[in-house]
């Protein structure tokens, strides 16, 4: 939520910023700016909008090697001209971009800028105002930004420039994502190394409540105190081609294709030399050590835990419960003696999630994140990381990253079986092979899921989702991923729970998608198929092969049946996406969305 980036080197850097910016726009984009300094000052450019319009308003005449930019997702002031980032202060000789929220930055305002006239709405502002405050007192810069940073509570990524000082950005990061990218003659700062991967594949990892001192040759790492902490580089194991759409009209198509490889990847990367599953020994240990398991995500993330809560507790035996982050502190449930706790997040940024994890931590209980992006937030802080491995998931709407989340639960559960000495009747490597196949297979159907979604979804209002057991899960991804992208009003039910409120809702021409891959429900579900059409819906059933009937629309083939959402939410992906892409949506930058959510 919210990007932010910064050069300091040698060459001119609007053209650095701006593509690094275009690199972070899945993390807003509500509206965006650069600011650059040279001899002649501080030369701000900021719009409402995405990049392209910033673009178009940058002065290609000015010219500096030092800058930094912001790509905006509203928090504190309307998506604006004013509001966007940078931000100055009253003389115009700070300047600063901040991703993240400053709870108490009415507090701050009151107690130091009392005679300062803000220009926008943001608690941004603030923190670029109050600097200036103690610079005024006598302060050095350095320490007008270290004491300023002590009075923030919340979460920031900042750069701020001095337009006294062409030869230094100051950085600093607390609970929001930043790094630091070393060149030969220049340095970078970035929400993630992506955007930087155009001049650097070296980054500096910069933790909590640590503040940076960039120059051109140099990068200093300091705690709140001033002391300074060294820290190696690391190389950014990313391709450039990895986030780049190819000739794909959009990131989402690009990623829901990419699944089957995604598959593949897991299978090859959780694979031991005698081509058995394999997982950290001191991760298994947990799982078996704890009395019960506490699954917590957001949205997408949280619907791959529900699936793989049934696995666990199916093949491992282990109780387990799913919870959705941003309500568990309020909901706790009474914790069990030995919990183990498991966070999915794609981004592992979540800051929803992350605000569960510093409590558990707190409560002395182990954590395992599972993520897709080694060394963020949430693998940093918690006991034990398994990595996804899916490449860079762009496209706001999650897609292989639920399939890889899912497997990779499915694999955690089948390892903490067999290791316990419970036997499962299948060989999940071959039936993660014959899902990835099946998935393949799915993603060369596109035309018949572009044909449901304009037979069901050009015009409709609303749509609903129904299934039994696993797919009712599946359902509510479905219907995620139509109303993020499409705007219909999109909702997954329980199959059995309709008539108890909801059918109230079908009328004449409603679309319903039924899923059934489950043989002990199939038949159930069907009569629920039945109740809706009696009241006017228009159905679309998906099934999987074996138990199909003949008005069904679209048949999946066959897999394990406790797997069946790996390849059952292809098609909900592929609706959702031509649904959206029919009705004009921009379908990797919904309204109102971001991707990597790191406000609470
Ligand atoms: C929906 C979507 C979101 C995320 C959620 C959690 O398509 O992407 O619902 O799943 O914001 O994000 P992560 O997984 O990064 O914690």
């Amino acid at each position: 939520m919210c990007g932010i980036v910064g050069y300091i080197g040698q060459q001119d850097c609007k053209e650095i910023l701006l593509r690094g910016l275009e690199k972070l726009e899945y993390r807003g984009y509500d509206s965006a700016g650069i600011a650059v300094l040279n001899g002649e000052g501080t030369y701000v450019f900021k719009e409402k909008g995405r990049i392209a319009e910033l673009r178009e308003g940058v002065d290609a005449n000015v010219s500096a090697s030092i800058g930094i930019g912001h790509t905006r997702w509203a928090t504190h002031g309307a998506p604006s001209k004013e509001n966007a980032h940078p931000h100055q202060s009253a003389s115009k000789r700070f300047t600063l971009v901040h991703n993240g929220v400053i709870e108490n930055y009415l507090q701050v305002k009151r107690e130091y800028l009392q005679n300062v006239e803000l220009k926008s709405e943001t608690d941004t502002e603030v923190i670029v105002q109050t600097i200036e405050q103690f610079v005024n007192k006598g302060l050095s810069v350095e320490e007008a930004f270290r004491q300023t940073l002590s009075l923030l509570k919340g979460s920031y990524a900042i750069a701020l420039l001095d337009e006294n000082n062409r030869d230094v950005i100051y950085v600093a990061k607390n609970k929001s994502p930043l790094l630091v990218g070393l060149g030969g003659d220049f340095n970078v700062v970035a929400s993630d190394a992506m955007a930087m991967l155009q001049v650097t594949n070296q980054f500096v990892e910069l933790m909590d409540k640590e503040i940076v001192i960039v120059t051109r040759d140099q990068v200093t790492i300091k705690n709140l105190n001033g002391d300074v902490i060294e820290r190696a580089p690391y190389t950014a194991e990313l391709d450039a081609s990895d986030i780049e759409k190819g000739t794909y009209p959009h990131y989402m198509l690009k990623e829901i294709d990419e699944q089957p490889l995604v598959i593949r990847k897991i299978i090859q990367k959780y694979q031991d030399e005698h081509d058995q599953l394999k997982i950290d020994q001191e991760i298994v240990q947990a799982v078996h050590e704890a009395d019960r398991i506490y699954i917590i995500a957001c949205g997408t993330s949280y619907h791959a835990g529900l699936v793989g809560k049934q696995l666990i507790e199916k093949w491992a035996k282990v109780p387990t419960e799913v919870h959705v982050a941003s309500e568990f502190s309020y909901n706790m449930p009474l914790l069990s003696n030995n919990p183990l706790f498991i966070f999915i997040s794609q981004s592992g940024e979540t800051a929803d999630s992350r605000a569960v994890l510093v409590q558990v931590k707190e409560l002395g209980h182990k954590a395992l994140t599972i993520t897709n992006v080694p060394g963020s937030t949430l693998s940093r802080e918690a006991d034990y990381t398994l990595l996804l491995h899916a490449g860079p998931e762009i496209a706001v709407a999650s897609t292989k990253a639920y399939t890889a989340q899912i497997a990779v639960l499915a694999i955690l559960a089948a390892v903490a079986a067999e290791t316990k000495g419970i036997k499962l009747d299948f060989n999940l490597l071959q039936e993660l092979a014959i899902i990835s196949n099946a998935m393949e297979t799915l993603c060369g159907q596109k035309d018949e899921m572009e044909q449901i979604a304009r037979d069901y979804l050009l015009t409709a209002r609303n749509c609903f989702f129904i299934g039994r057991a696993v797919d009712y899960y599946v359902c509510l991804e479905g219907a995620l991923k139509l109303k993020e992208i499409s705007y219909i009003q999109a909702e997954g039910f329980a199959g059995g729970e309709l008539k108890h409120g909801t059918i109230a809702l079908i009328e004449n021409g409603t679309p319903v998608i039924a899923l059934s891959t489950q043989e002990h429900v199939n038949l159930s579900i069907r009569g629920n198929v039945k109740e809706v059409v009696a009241r006017g819906a228009y159905p679309c059933v998906i099934s999987m092969k074996g138990l199909e009937e003949d008005d069904d629309r679209f048949i999946l083939p066959k897999v394990h049946e406790d797997l069946t959402p790996l390849v059952a939410v292809i098609p909900m992906q592929l609706i959702a996406y031509y649904a959206a892409l029919h009705r004009g949506c921009d379908v990797d930058k919904p309204r109102n969305l971001a991707k990597s959510v790191t406000v609470e």
